[in-house]
């Protein structure tokens, strides 16, 4: 008998979905909701020091491969968030606070201010693509990437996990970074930078210009990213980037993935989404004779590491 749970870090999950940062992950109650509907840990939106109210609207374009964003990191600031993780605790799986800051101290204030409010771990958004001094900003050399997470790391108890860019040259290389300065393990991969425009109005269709790409569209660089980052390091990889399907799930699994995310589906298809995963991977798994997702995990690379 086929069984989905995992342990991540020491973080036990029922199977291996995580709801992404960024979709009804805003108020504690919806958390809660998603993690009804069979996420196996939910990740909170990017939280900041103080209140921000993000980029003007549009701030999403629907398109045909997929979603492009630019909400500009709206959130409530971390003290009035805290209520929302303590209500989001209420669900029985892991909740993993997100975090984006301007600096190195404002990096690890955040995390600890996560711990304390009962993250079970925290995730670094080192990488929203689009936010002018935050995101990509800290994360897009490995220097940055090492120093940001050992400081955050220093007195942190919960697992630390760094969510990395595609938008670089070399995505394993801020993995391997990542793993130096002490984090448990890397998210692979936010959005890609993109534009829409709008020929009737002939300008850029968001307000913000330029946005971050998510959806199918991203899938074949969110394989390619966790495939290299899996030959790179040895802490687990967390893949992410247009995941509908049990099938998309295992080739992120196969390719070296631990765990999944799971956000623009949660948009297009509502959070039935996560059984909906579930269910096909269980069938894979069992048609094929594997027990554990871990038996998995990484096997698209013939003759291991
Ligand atoms: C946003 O809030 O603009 C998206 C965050 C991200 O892409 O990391």
């Amino acid at each position: 008998m086929a069984r989905l749970s995992v342990d991540l870090c020491g973080l036990r999950m029922k199977n291996p979905t995580m709801l992404a940062s960024g979709v009804l992950d805003e108020t504690g109650k919806s958390m809660v909701a998603v993690a009804k509907a069979g996420a196996g840990a939910i990740v909170t939106k990017s939280v900041g020091r103080e209140p921000r109210p993000g980029h003007g609207n549009p701030c999403v374009v629907e398109l045909e491969c997929g979603l492009l964003n630019a909400m500009g990191l709206p959130n409530p600031g971390i003290e009035a968030f805290a209520q929302e993780i303590r209500e989001a605790k209420k669900a029985g799986v892991p909740i993993i606070g997100s975090v984006f800051g301007g600096s190195e101290d404002e990096m690890a204030g955040l995390t600890m201010a996560m711990q304390r409010a009962g993250a079970d771990a925290v995730e670094l958004n080192l990488s929203c693509p689009h936010a002018r001094g935050y995101g990509t900003e800290l994360g897009s050399t490995p220097e940055a990437v090492e120093s940001v997470c050992r400081r955050a790391k220093q007195d942190l108890k919960v697992p630390l996990f760094a969510k990395l860019t595609p938008n670089t040259p070399s995505i394993s290389a801020l993995a391997v970074a990542a793993a130096h300065g002490g984090a448990d393990g890397v998210v692979a991969i936010n959005t890609l930078k993109g534009m829409a425009i709008s020929t009737e109005a002939r300008m850029p269709i968001l307000a913000n210009k330029v946005g971050g790409l998510s959806g199918p569209a991203i899938k074949p660089v969110g394989l390619r990213c966790v495939y290299e980052i899996y030959d790179s390091v040895e802490i687990p990889i967390i893949g992410v980037g247009g995941i509908c399907s049990g099938r998309d799930a295992l080739e992120y699994v196969m390719a070296g993935a631990s765990a999944v995310q799971i956000g623009t589906a949660v948009w297009t298809e509502g959070p039935g989404v996560f059984s909906k995963v579930c269910r096909e991977m269980l069938a894979f798994m069992e048609e094929n004779g594997f027990k554990t997702v871990g038996e998995l995990v990484g096997v698209a690379h013939a003759g291991g590491r």
